[in-house]
């Protein structure tokens, strides 16, 4: 197969501009005046406004209460405040509302953004502010986190990430019992990582467990990888796979249940590769 590496662009015409926004982001997330749920709330909101809404971004809260504007209007405007809009999480009895509550505003700016026009599949972009609010949002977030549009996270605060890990479009990572994803991993598109489950019996009976995906892993497109399992060291889970085990290191798991169909060629020596029980995490 032909060796394909992502190649440089050079910069958009509105760079500067870019990055005038973004570290004006930043600069608020350093340094917030006061309660920090409130100043990240206000932060979204005036952020989303001049993106979306700029006719009303310097008189955001005239506007929702001015009479003269159609109701529809001001709701949309009303909901640009993560304070005014509810999140499925905060419906979660275990959601920790002191740890949610902060995270809150950073998310409903990064689901936000990239349903607006001017994020969606504008990459640039996107990875960068996702890039700036991830290790506000994550438990740990390491160098170089990448995450295309359209990524969604249970709490965000259980998310517990490595370096150089990117995530791709349209991945689901439910995070409620903890993901763990140690330094070079790669989620593609459409995946889905859980860490809850629901008893058969009774569907409020919720079992979180952490989930873990360790250095070097693949999980493919469409991929989905349950609560609890560990995929070891270089593991990978094919195209449409459902993980409902422990993927063993260096093996390509496919299929549902998925199982494995082969060793990596770079494995080394099979007497050398950890079984998974071995590797395991403790918990
Ligand atoms: C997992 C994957 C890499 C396996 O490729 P591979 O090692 O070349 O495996 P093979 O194509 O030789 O397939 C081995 C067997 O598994 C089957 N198989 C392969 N992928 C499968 C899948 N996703 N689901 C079900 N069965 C699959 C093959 O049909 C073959 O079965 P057979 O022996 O009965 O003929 C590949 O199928 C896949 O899912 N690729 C996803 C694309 C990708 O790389 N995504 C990452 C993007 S970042």
């Amino acid at each position: 197969m032909p060796f394909l590496p992502l190649r440089g662009l050079p910069p958009t015409g509105n760079a500067s501009l870019a990055d005038a926004w973004l570290e004006r982001i930043a600069d608020r997330l350093a340094r917030p005046i006061g309660d920090i749920t409130t100043d990240r709330a206000v932060l979204c909101r005036e952020s989303l406004a001049e993106l979306c809404y700029p006719q009303y971004a310097t008189n955001w809260e005239t506007a929702v209460n001015d009479a003269s504007i159609p109701t529809g209007t001001r709701l949309a405007l009303s909901a640009l405040d993560p304070r005014n809009i509810t999140l499925e999480p905060e419906y979660y009895s275990d959601c920790e509302d002191a740890r949610f509550q902060p995270v809150k505003p950073l998310l409903w700016l990064w689901y936000s953004f990239d349903r607006s026009p001017i994020g969606g599949q504008n990459v640039g972009l996107g990875v960068a502010l996702r890039r700036l609010l991830a290790p506000h949002i994550f438990k740990r977030c390491g160098e170089n986190f990448k995450a295309f549009q359209h990524v969604e996270f249970s709490f965000g605060y259980n998310m517990d990430v490595g370096d150089n890990v990117v995530v791709h479009r349209h991945v689901l990572l439910d995070d409620r019992g903890g993901i763990q994803i140690a330094n070079n991993v790669s989620i593609s598109d459409y995946a889905n990582i859980y860490s809850h489950t629901h008893s058969i019996v009774d569907q409020r009976d919720v079992t979180n467990v952490l989930t873990v995906l360790e250095d070097g892993v693949r999980v493919t497109y469409h991929a989905t990888v349950l609560a609890g399992v560990q995929v070891g060291e270089q593991g990978m889970v094919g195209a449409n796979a459902v993980a409902t085990k422990d993927v063993r290191p260096y093996h390509v798991y496919v299929g549902i249940p998925a199982k494995s169909v082969r060793v990596k060629p770079n494995a080394p020596e099979p007497g050398t590769i950890l079984r998974t029980s071995e590797h395991r995490v403790p918990r």
